[in-house]
């Protein structure tokens, strides 16, 4: 049986909680929902959100797409801030802050390979992710950062952006491109750009890499900022290795999310990192039936049937299609709880939030999320 997460005292204690998981499982929810528990427990908190749906946007007040953190109407006595996470312009400043002069940032700008890289390939949201968290970690003005992730379907690629980026500007493919064209030898690369059109075409149609020439051109400039981004790179690890720092696995009673949930943690652990523990969203609701064949109707109850169905039921049939649904409900409620028991071989502390009626899009949606957060669950 796996012990119980206590949401309420990781939301009092730590500095850092990052929600990740796999795709759609309610991260970004539980962000904003720890967010809402924190600011109701007196804490100063920011909650870093990344493509929170419009609806659930607009209720944070987050209704232009801004890289600003927005104050979260809610009545409470802390503070609730929101920001959502715009790579361009996070990586934007990136350079800004690195590139060694203005020169090298010039050039960065215009190249049309950053145009791509900071606003869409891969990786450069995780990192701006972290950049994020790690200026907000410096800036000292909020007691608890609740860091929302992309959904990831490798484990941690957030985490490993930094040093991806790193390893890119040390890599074999940008010492072969930016070393034989460096600047010494400028002029006999666009000797070989205008004359290797061709061998350049397959190489892009190899590689998958558009504007190859391009490619060459924006690594040169960015590794003008390598030992910057290598400082951050190291501050963001040391940083999420701190025991302040607490992950938390958002799942569903699902057995793809709960595998992946397994090896998060194993690699998490692996890399030193704190496992705050799991939560487990969308679980079917316990509908406390302790079976029979019977279920009491009361007068009013009758009429409520009666005044939203079209057909007529005798209280006897009602009672037993209640039995059936009920019994079906449990049932549900039992597999989940089974299906959770194999998380992380019950070693980790786990906390359920059942699956609402509804999408959860609104300020009072949310708080009720973050109701179910401190509510005794049931545990498997
Ligand atoms: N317990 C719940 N009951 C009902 N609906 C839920 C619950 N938790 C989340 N949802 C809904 O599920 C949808 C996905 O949630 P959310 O956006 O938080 O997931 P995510 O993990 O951030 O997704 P992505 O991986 O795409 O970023 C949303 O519409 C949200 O309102
Ligand atoms: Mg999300």
């Amino acid at each position: 049986m796996s012990p119980v997460l206590d949401l309420s005292a990781l939301v009092r204690t730590a500095r850092v909680i990052v929600c990740c998981g796999s795709g759609g499982v309610g991260k970004t929810t539980s962000a904003a929902a720890l967010g809402v528990l924190g600011a109701k427990q007196g804490r100063r908190v920011q909650v870093m959100t990344i493509d929170p749906a419009l609806r659930l946007a607009q209720a944070m007040g987050l209704e232009t797409l801004t890289n600003d953190p927005q104050q979260v109407p809610l009545e409470a006595d802390g503070e609730l801030s929101a920001l959502m996470l715009d790579s361009k312009r996070t990586f934007d400043r990136l350079v800004e802050n690195y590139a060694p002069n203005d020169r090298a940032r010039e050039a960065i700008f215009a190249n049309n390979y950053y145009q791509q890289i900071s606003s869409s390939l891969g990786g450069s949201r995780e990192l701006v992710a972290m950049e994020r968290v790690l200026e907000a970690v410096n800036a000292g003005s909020h007691d608890l950062l609740v860091v929302d992730t992309p959904p990831s379907h490798h484990a941690l690629d957030f985490l490993e952006a930094p040093r991806r980026i790193v390893n890119l500007l040390e890599g074999s493919l940008t010492r072969a491109l930016v070393r034989p064209y460096g600047l010494a030898a400028r002029a006999q690369f666009n000797f070989f750009r205008q004359s290797s059109a061709a061998a350049l075409k397959f190489m892009e149609r190899l590689t998958g890499v558009q504007m190859l020439a391009d490619l060459s051109d924006f690594l040169l400039a960015f590794s003008s900022m390598f030992e910057g981004f290598k400082e951050r790179s190291h501050q963001v690890q040391t940083l999420m290795k701190q025991p302040s720092t607490g992950f938390l696995l958002v799942c569903a009673p699902e057995p793809g999310s709960l595998r992946q949930v397994n090896q998060f943690a194993e690699r998490l652990s692996a890399e030193g990192m704190t496992i705050a523990g799991v939560l487990a969203n969308r679980v079917s609701p316990d509908p406390g039936w302790q079976g029979g064949n019977e279920v009491a109707f009361s007068p009013a109850d009758a009429a409520l049937v009666d005044a939203r169905s079209d057909r007529a039921f005798s209280a006897q049939a009602l009672s037993h299609r209640l039995c059936q649904a009920l019994e079906a409900a449990a049932a549900l409620h039992a597999s989940d709880m089974l299906a959770l028991r194999e998380v992380a071989q019950g070693q980790l502390p786990l906390h359920t939030v059942p699956r609402f009626d509804h999408d959860l899009h609104s300020m009072a949606d949310l708080e009720a999320f973050a109701g179910q957060l401190v509510l005794g669950q049931s545990q498997p």
